[in-house]
């Protein structure tokens, strides 16, 4: 991961149910070299995970970083949320083979975590995975461009 000596920087954020996975992953990646914009949360009192998944989603959508990862309980709703705001392509994912997926055929640049659903360990291979993988182009760029289509044509309503 990170193999270039530039560094990387990842936006991060969570709801209380992601927070403590969210640590775990902020964690690693600091150490891995890479510049972490967390936009919280920073405890696990209650909140409500859109606040969250939009900063990303705003944050990754304006470049300010290329790639986000979001964790709510399920990594469902933040996924719902990110995937709101136009140039975001937010990926549900659990292993570490649809998290590869997720960015060689599907060019997602934010990948959501479920907190409630997985260990920290597994959370940290996960997103070591997809960030380690490479968007493939070739058809999958035209399926990407369709997508993004679908997009303008909503902003333009
Ligand atoms: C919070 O209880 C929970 O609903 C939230 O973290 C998330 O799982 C929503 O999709």
């Amino acid at each position: 991961m990170n193999s270039s000596n530039q560094k990387q920087r990842i936006a991060i954020g969570a709801d209380h149910a992601g927070f403590a996975v969210k640590q775990a992953i902020k964690r690693h990646l600091e150490q891995a070299g890479y510049t972490v914009e967390d936009v919280g949360t920073f405890s696990e009192e209650s909140v409500d995970y859109p606040d969250s998944a939009r900063a990303v989603a705003e944050r990754v959508a304006a470049g300010k970083e290329p790639l986000g990862v979001l964790v709510c309980g399920t990594g469902i709703g933040v996924a719902i949320a990110a995937n709101k705001v136009p140039g975001i392509r937010a990926a549900v994912v659990h292993d570490k083979v649809t998290a590869r997926a997720a960015r060689e055929h599907n060019d997602a640049n934010v990948l959501t975590l479920g907190g409630r659903l997985i260990e920290p360990g597994l959370a940290i291979e996960i997103v070591k995975e997809f960030l380690d993988a490479q968007f493939a182009g070739g058809r999958h760029q035209r399926r990407v461009d369709k997508i993004t289509e679908m997009e303008q044509v909503r902003i333009r309503r």
